[in-house]
């Protein structure tokens, strides 16, 4: 009888487990940013195709909304509606900045810890105790590159970014590393975030002749046009050089930029052609996974690290995921990525990683951006 009633307690025990782990994700699966969303979850998907998607007993299942964004008010009603009407354990994703930003109080307000698989201005991880953020920040890619570029003997250097927080970020950092190096900003311009033009910003620059443009765009759309412009107005052949952070020559679009992009030198912490075993297995399982994607882009490699930590945090909490011992888990995750090794800054909950100073070459016929320098565990200095 004893032996029947333990055996009875250990079957509830077992089906207790059994209940899924539910994970909202938030991003844009539509529109001109649709691959933010669709780079995240095969990155996902990666994930669980090397590791499997049961930890603890417990299947992870991702719901997955579309914000059709950039779209702030869309992401926090999704981000409530997950919270409240799916009693998601954890919300994920975010491509652009103002949909975090929108969303962070619902994880505050709702306990839900909060994975960042994009969205990049600094402030973000201040805005709940609830964030953690697997993907970067813009001064922590940027300070690396005008540290590279005052190395170079660079001397004078026109920027060029997009009007809200990550560009504002990025153009700010670039100029307090590069001024105290002793390089010279000549001008700076910031381009809207919906539809900009580029070709007269490009015209501007080029009329200004400085040594170096520094460009910060959100990777896709905005790189396609970039360049394009880029192309047509001839800078290249007006010996300007081109220095940016890797989101202008995104792994996503690359290939189909082609040509203009060849010798261009961005600072970022993931690189398709980043050469590792782990990078090797991650892009392997994407290709397996991913439905018309090119190739991993850093959106993926941080919805694969994202996931990595909730794995984490499932295997460790089990049937009693809450979300302060979940974000006591989170702040210390520590990992051999995709990219090289991270960790969470535990003060901040913001990644401390690897930043690498890239070249695009062509190798048998397509563009990758060759890494061949780097900068080894930056922190986020927007927070210092
Ligand atoms: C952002 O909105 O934070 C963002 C979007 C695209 C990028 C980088 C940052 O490539």
């Amino acid at each position: 009888m004893k032996k029947a009633l333990a055996a009875i307690a250990c079957l509830a025990a077992s089906l207790a487990f059994a209940e899924p782990v539910k994970v909202g994700m938030v991003a844009p699966f539509s529109g001109v940013a649709a691959d933010f969303g669709k780079q995240m979850r095969a990155g996902i998907d990666a994930f669980f195709k090397l590791h499997g998607d049961t930890f603890a007993g417990r299947k992870i299942e991702v719901i997955v909304r579309d914000t059709g964004g950039p779209n702030p008010e869309v992401a926090k009603r999704l981000a409530q509606e997950l919270a409240t009407r799916d009693h998601v354990d954890f919300l994920a994703g975010f491509g652009f900045t103002p949909e975090a930003l929108a969303a962070a109080p619902v994880a505050t307000q709702a306990k839900k810890p909060m994975v960042i698989m994009n969205a990049a201005t600094s402030i973000i991880t201040t805005k709940s105790p609830y964030i953690v953020r697997f993907s970067m920040t813009l001064p922590q890619v940027s300070a690396p590159m005008a540290t590279w570029a005052a190395k170079q003997g660079i001397r004078n250097v026109y920027t060029l970014v997009t009007d809200y927080g990550p560009g504002i970020d990025a153009e700010k950092q670039f100029a307090k590393t590069f001024e105290a190096a002793g390089g010279k900003i000549v001008g700076a311009v910031r381009t809207p975030l919906r539809n900009p033009e580029f070709a007269p910003y490009v015209q501007r620059i080029k009329d200004a002749k400085p040594e170096a443009v520094f460009i910060f765009v959100p990777s896709g759309e905005q790189s396609v046009a970039f360049m394009k412009a880029f192309a047509e107005r001839g800078l290249k052949e007006a010996g300007i050089k081109v220095i940016a952070t890797g989101d202008l020559t995104d792994d996503d679009v690359l290939q189909a930029m082609g040509e203009p992009t060849l010798g261009i030198i961005t600072s970022h912490h993931y690189s398709a052609a980043h050469d590792s075993p782990e990078n090797r297995a991650f892009v392997k399982a994407f290709h397996e996974v991913a439905k018309g994607l090119a190739r991993p882009n850093f959106m993926a490699v941080a919805g694969y690290d994202g996931m990595a930590a909730i794995a984490d945090v499932v295997t460790r909490l089990g049937a009693n995921i809450d979300a302060d011992k979940a974000m006591a888990i989170l702040k210390h995750e520590k990992m051999m990525s995709p990219r090289g090794p991270i960790h969470i800054d535990p003060a901040t909950r913001d990644i401390v990683q690897t930043v690498y100073i890239r070249r695009v070459e062509k190798r048998d016929g397509q563009f990758w951006n060759i890494e061949f320098d780097q900068f080894p565990d930056v922190k986020d200095p927007g927070k210092e």
